[in-house]
């Protein structure tokens, strides 16, 4: 049987972050992850540039047999999503689906803040889209008073170029998140706003006063998708149950198996790709 597996997406490694938890958490399903790592970074290229990245991405993933693709990067969900969902994806495939990672974080950065005020680190076009101010006005309820961002241009090249544990590292990520306290020293909740941040988790809390909630979205998109299947049977009928994963990379096939077998935990055997 011709599989069909829950396509996930991102410009490089930063979307094995949301992989991982979606695997521990909907083991039985089949993945198909896709790195755009010869066109990493995102965050720093045109809204146009990113929409056509993302939607070369999504149309190749629907070939593949995936009826439901989580873009697992900010970046891409800020700059494509919303024109992906109302302008292709009637014309392209309207019976699939594709998904972000912004508004699961702004519902669950609403359930968690006690004084609404929310910190967002995150690329700059992230930043710049101001998806993560306009998305807690719409969906937090009121609950998010106040939002500042910061962002952090350098943090996904040093994931990106394996620079993560070094003094360099340390010195980058200290400049943004002293930057962010001072815009406002009383926030609550920092939102790790880009899924290649998680892998500097390490060094954040090092800097990150204590008491201050941090959210990484793996966890939170994984519990999204788990309640988005049991409300949507039609599409969670469609999806393979096998627990394959597939690892596939627009870049040396090589060098992605050795990073992201470090960072899954198991073996990775990757594929190369072009769309
Ligand atoms: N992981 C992407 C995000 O969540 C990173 C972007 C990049 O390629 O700059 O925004």
């Amino acid at each position: 049987m011709k599989s069909s597996p829950i396509g996930v997406f991102d410009s490089g490694y930063g979307g094995l972050t949301v992989l991982k938890e979606l695997v521990k958490s909907l083991p039985e399903y089949d993945f198909l992850y896709l790195g755009d790592n010869a066109r990493t970074p995102y965050g720093t290229r045109s809204f146009d540039v990113v929409y056509n990245y993302t939607l070369e991405a999504v149309k190749y993933l629907f070939k593949q047999g995936c009826p439901l693709v989580i873009i697992a990067c900010n970046t891409a969900s800020a700059k494509a999503l919303r024109n992906i969902q109302m302008l292709d994806l009637p014309n392209i495939a309207p019976q699939n689906r594709v998904l972000g990672v912004i508004r699961p974080s702004v519902e669950k950065v609403a359930e968690i803040t006690q004084n609404g005020q929310v910190g967002i680190l995150g690329t700059v076009g992230t930043v710049a889209s101001q998806s993560y101010p306009i998305e807690f006005e719409k969906w937090s309820g009121g609950r998010v008073k106040s939002t500042v961002q910061e962002a952090c241009p350098m943090w996904v090249p040093l994931v990106e170029n394996n620079e993560m544990e070094n003094e360099g590292a340390e010195y980058f990520i200290r400049k943004n998140i002293d930057a962010i306290f001072k815009k406002d020293p009383a926030l609550d909740t920092l939102i790790l706003g880009c899924t290649h941040y998680p892998l500097l988790l390490k060094i954040i809390q090092k800097h990150v006063p204590q008491g201050v909630h941090i959210l990484t979205q793996g966890a939170i998109v994984a519990e999204k998708l788990k309640d988005y299947l049991q409300r949507h049977p039609e599409m969670e009928e469609r999806l393979t149950k096998g627990g394959n994963i597939v690892y596939e990379t627009t870049e040396s096939a090589e060098t992605f198996e050795s990073k992201a077998a470090l960072f899954m935990g198991t073996d990775v055997s990757a594929k190369n790709v072009h769309f």
